[in-house]
């Protein structure tokens, strides 16, 4: 049966450890020049009716680095903008391709994708889920904590795809998650739900986000207004005032604290220059861990395509 990766509340935690030991090997290859193309012959269709620069390229490479080759289709100039329904895209791009990745606003969406291609599909993002970047997170702390399980993640801001995600990859991985966001902007309840059955763990959802970064050993945020809430963004602005990760915040977290960050990142909203600045390392580490981690899921979903 094919798989897919349209959400991690699908996957579980040895599905999380097998794409994360598969994503450590490929950037081990990649390192030491070793070939990795087992792709070869093979094509992904990149479906995009949002924005993107790190998970466009990063597939793209990803696709050419593992022998395949990767296709960039975007809503508006295919068919797929005019109408033409996600079930009849679905059966077309299954006889040309052998996985789909797709980046857009409904999950429904994706998950209606999947159902009706008969090759893997993966989600690029929604508004409810972002896959792939909380694995190449999941991965940049690893690498450099060592491990995973007994750590605190903080996420501090909106509780959006992102926030959706980490709590759901953090707990499965054996992280306490710790949320800050203001009322109103809460995580998805289907996300709370999860949270609640993830018994051996702490989770918190709180309004302070010096509580939420208290003894912190990753600290976490991303964009007030995603994409798609643009006409939000000064309403936002005013919601979230008190939510940036600054230097003060950033004393309260355990020494050493990792702060991680998906890209854009716009200085003096949700993060200060400074605490960007000092971690610019680990940022693009995670963006550069983007290319390894989808790698690993191209590989494991599409090898037997
Ligand atoms: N982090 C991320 O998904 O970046 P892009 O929007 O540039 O793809
Ligand atoms: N939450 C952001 C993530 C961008 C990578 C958005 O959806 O726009």
């Amino acid at each position: 049966m094919k798989k897919d990766l349209l959400k991690l509340l699908d996957l579980s935690q040895e599905d999380i450890h097998e794409i994360l030991d598969t994503a450590d090997q490929m950037k081990f290859s990649q390192k030491h020049r070793i070939a990795h193309d087992h792709l070869r012959g093979k094509a992904l269709a990149m479906i995009f009716e949002k924005n993107s620069t790190r998970t466009r390229v990063s597939f793209e490479v990803g696709m050419y680095q593992l022998g395949g080759h990767a296709l960039f289709l975007s809503g508006k100039e295919s068919q797929i903008g005019r109408g033409e329904p996600v079930e009849d895209t679905a059966r077309v791009l299954a006889r040309y391709c052998d996985g789909i990745m797709i980046r857009t606003f409904a999950q429904a969406e994706v998950e209606e994708l999947a159902r009706k291609a008969s090759i893997p599909v993966i989600n690029g993002l929604t508004d409810f889920a972002h896959p792939c970047q909380v694995l190449a997170d999941l991965m940049t702390v690893r690498e450099k904590m060592t491990r995973l399980e007994g750590l605190k993640l903080a996420f501090i801001g909106d509780g959006n795809n992102m926030a959706n995600s980490l709590i759901v990859g953090g707990l499965k991985c054996g992280m306490d998650v710790s949320v800050a966001c203001p009322e109103g902007y809460d995580p998805d309840p289907v996300v709370l739900d999860f949270a609640k059955t993830a018994a051996d763990r702490k989770f918190e959802l709180l309004r302070d986000p010096a509580a939420a970064a208290a003894d912190a050993d990753v600290v976490i945020t991303d964009v007030w207004a995603s994409m798609g809430q643009e006409e939000e963004r000064a309403v936002r602005e005013k919601a979230f005032t008190g939510y940036c990760v600054d230097e003060k915040l950033m004393k309260l977290a355990h020494p050493g604290c990792m702060v991680q960050h998906c890209l854009p990142a716009h200085r003096g909203e949700e993060i200060s220059a400074e605490v960007f600045e000092a971690h610019a390392d680990e940022i693009f580490e995670e963006a550069e861990n983007r290319l390894h981690a989808q790698k690993a899921v191209l590989y494991l979903l599409m090898r037997d395509q």
